[in-house]
């Protein structure tokens, strides 16, 4: 989509003006085309770009020397790849994650293309909506039980973000030949096709729930992490690397315990199944960060492992409704008292970092050359929910849902983004 500088000034409400003024001295971020008739059309990043500068000059009151360092910061400075000539296959995109990863890309990296790969294409067509038609956004239905379909979505692609799957317990449980379909097979079908076609990096998502699994959702994830890290010895004279992401639940989605809480409350009673219960607390930001943190410094073969917080559930229960009882109603089948990220046998291979441990995979050939610095673990390690080193206070999870002060706590909804295993 383009915009002529009428549309962009009545968009930012800034006179015409000074949006021909910020082009020229914003030049190396503002880079519209030029009409026939020469005239500026401007692009969904052209309008980000400006109304960052806005917010910064008019609202942060920074010089124009100052906001160009902030942009170029922002730009690059966190940037773990050149995205800006990289086309990127997306699977899943229309998922929880997919969405604010690219929603991320788009206003920080400006990657050339993103292909959204899934199914359903009402799902596709709000996207298309809500991302304002952004013109780096490809629209591909396909699912990836469908190898062909993949191979030719994937030509031309640089790297693939493998996020599609089914990925409710009770519903794996109760369809267990579509989860293996899906979640196994899609897999296979997602390395193929990035080798045939050249793809060079592939990251997949992978759970806490492949950790030692006790539900077949877990089962056919770590049998996916297991493809995606063999993966690397299919490749051949090719140069494709395969690496997995590792999380937790982004908790606060659809169908998990926050909505739950928040729809309890009024009664006075929030039914928890187990009191003990940990669980691990990401975001999607972090979560796309990791990925991005995969991407750079990726050699084929590592699980990437976030270092977050914990909570204890009964926090949880007592930051969103402290005047209420808190009732146990006993554990569900496959759910588990606390999550684990790493596995006990996971350990030996385990570095640690600030922000992140890194599993390494146990080729004969891995050479560790962008870890060489990094920190071993003992051989019994285990990253585990209950065993954190860092956990969230009972205050820290209301600010987290609530994200104001405690008065107006009673009448505002939480703000929730993610669709929640
Ligand atoms: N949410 C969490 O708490 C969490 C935690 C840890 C890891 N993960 C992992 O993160 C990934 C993304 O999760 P999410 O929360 O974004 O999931 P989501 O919101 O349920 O989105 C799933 C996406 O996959 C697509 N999809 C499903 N089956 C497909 C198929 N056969 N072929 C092509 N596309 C398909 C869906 O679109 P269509 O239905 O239109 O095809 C949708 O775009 C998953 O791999 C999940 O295992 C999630």
């Amino acid at each position: 989509m383009s915009f002529k500088i009428k549309d962009i000034s009545s968009k930012l409400d800034i006179p015409a003006s000074t949006i021909r003024y910020w082009q020229e001295k914003f030049s190396e971020f503002i880079q519209p085309k030029r009409t026939n008739g020469g005239q500026r059309r401007y692009s969904n990043n052209d309008l980000r770009v400006l109304a960052n500068i806005k917010g910064l000059v008019y609202g942060q009151k920074k010089t124009i020397a100052e906001a160009k360092k902030i942009i170029k910061a922002e730009i690059s400075g966190s940037k773990s790849m050149d995205w800006s000539d990289k086309t990127i296959l997306l699977t899943g995109g229309t998922g929880s994650f997919g969405k604010h990863f690219c929603r991320i890309m788009l206003e920080k990296y400006n990657p050339k293309a993103i292909r959204i790969y899934s199914r359903d294409e009402l799902k596709q067509h709000n996207m298309r909506f809500d991302f304002n038609d952004d013109d780096r956004l490809r629209f591909f239905i396909g699912d990836v039980r469908d190898g062909e379909r993949l191979h030719r979505a994937m030509a031309g692609v640089d790297v693939v973000v493998h996020a599609a799957a089914l990925k409710q317990v009770p519903a794996c449980e109760y369809n267990p030949f579509e989860a293996v379909k899906t979640n196994v097979h899609g897999a296979q079908n997602v390395i193929d096709a990035a080798i045939d076609t050249g793809v060079k990096k592939v990251v997949a998502l992978s759970t806490d729930k492949a950790v030692n699994p006790v539900n077949l959702y877990g089962a056919t994830k770590l049998c996916s992490d297991k493809l995606f890290v063999q993966g690397n010895a299919y490749v051949g004279s090719k140069k494709t690397m395969f690496s997995c992401v590792r999380y937790g639940n982004v908790i606060g989605s659809r169908g998990s315990v926050v909505p739950l809480f928040m729809k309890q409350k009024p009664s006075g009673v929030l039914t928890v199944t187990d009191k003990r219960m940990t669980r691990f607390w990401i975001t999607l930001d972090q979560a796309v960060e990791l990925v991005l943190k995969a991407f750079k410094y990726m050699e084929g073969g590592e699980i990437f492992v976030p270092r977050i917080p914990s909570m204890k559930i009964t926090d949880l229960a007592r930051a969103i409704g402290p005047e209420c009882e808190i009732k146990s109603i006993g554990i569900r089948p496959g759910e588990k008292l606390h999550e684990s990220l790493t596995g006990e046998d996971e350990g030996r291979n385990t570095l640690i970092y600030k922000d992140m441990y890194v599993i390494m995979p146990s080729f004969p050939w891995w050479n560790r050359k962008n870890y060489s610095e990094a920190k071993e673990l003992p051989e019994n390690f285990i990253y585990a929910s209950d065993t954190n080193d860092q956990w969230l206070s009972v205050e820290e999870l209301r600010q987290i849902i609530f994200g104001d002060k405690p008065s107006e706590r009673q009448t505002k909804k939480p703000e929730l983004n993610a669709v929640n295993e």
